[in-house]
């Protein structure tokens, strides 16, 4: 029976799980690259600011894309998974489930409050080139509260993105060390 157990292995390496993987990591690289060049452009004076403004919209921008299709991977990975068996509910579970949540609420909520920032400015969006149009008009009264909840949602992921790094690192070393280390 242990045999059985051992040699049954998870069935979730379909391939919506590995496009959504694939998706995840692009992403990730997207957000080390959003954090960086976010910082140059709330301190213009650092850096070219053109360019660093240029890069952030449109990542930013295209993240906010790439984030609609993830969710779509994820709504089949969990159709697949969910269909013919229920969840089995452990507090494990409960755990992974809230903490994928807010990632994926921070995951909007972030460039969200970044694109409505630049329409309370007064400023245009850009997506590599093609303007992306303002859903508001310049107003002062909100230019505050949008760059506050940029600043906290963008600081707040970043807490979050730790968590879950470190809730996956002995996911990540076995993989590198099953890839990489060769007996
Ligand atoms: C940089 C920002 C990151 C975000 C926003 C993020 C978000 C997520 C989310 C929401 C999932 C659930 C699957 C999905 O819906 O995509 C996931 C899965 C996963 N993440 Fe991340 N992640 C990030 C970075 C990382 C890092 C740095 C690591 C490694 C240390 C990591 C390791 C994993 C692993 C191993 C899974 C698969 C978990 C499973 O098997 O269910 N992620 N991530
Ligand atoms: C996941 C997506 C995003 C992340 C993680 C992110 C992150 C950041 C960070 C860390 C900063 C620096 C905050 C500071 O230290 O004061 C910043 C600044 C900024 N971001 Fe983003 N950003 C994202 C998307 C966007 C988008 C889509 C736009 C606009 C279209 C945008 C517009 C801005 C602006 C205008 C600033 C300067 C804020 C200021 O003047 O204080 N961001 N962002």
């Amino acid at each position: 029976m242990d045999a059985a157990k051992t040699t049954e292995r998870p069935k979730r390496q379909n391939a919506a799980f590995k496009h959504l993987m694939l998706l995840h990591w692009i992403m990730a690289a997207f957000i080390l690259t959003l954090y960086f060049t976010g910082v140059f452009v709330a301190r213009p004076l650092q850096a070219p600011l053109w360019l660093m403004s240029f890069c952030h919209q449109s990542l930013g921008m295209l993240f906010l894309l790439l984030l609609i299709v993830r969710i779509f991977l994820l709504l089949r990975v969990v159709g697949h998974k969910y269909t013919r068996r229920s969840p089995n509910v452990t507090s494990n579970w409960l755990q992974t489930i809230m903490l994928h949540s807010s990632l994926y609420f921070f995951m909007l909520v972030a460039p969200i409050s970044g694109f409505f920032l630049r329409n309370f400015i007064g400023l245009g969006t850009t997506l590599f080139g093609l303007p992306v149009p303002s859903l508001f008009a310049a107003n002062n009264t909100w230019v505050a509260l949008a760059r506050s909840s940029h600043f906290w949602s963008s600081y707040l992921f970043l807490a979050f993105i730790v968590l879950h790094a470190l809730a996956h690192w002995k996911v990540i070393r076995m993989t590198v060390r099953k890839r990489f280390v060769t007996r």
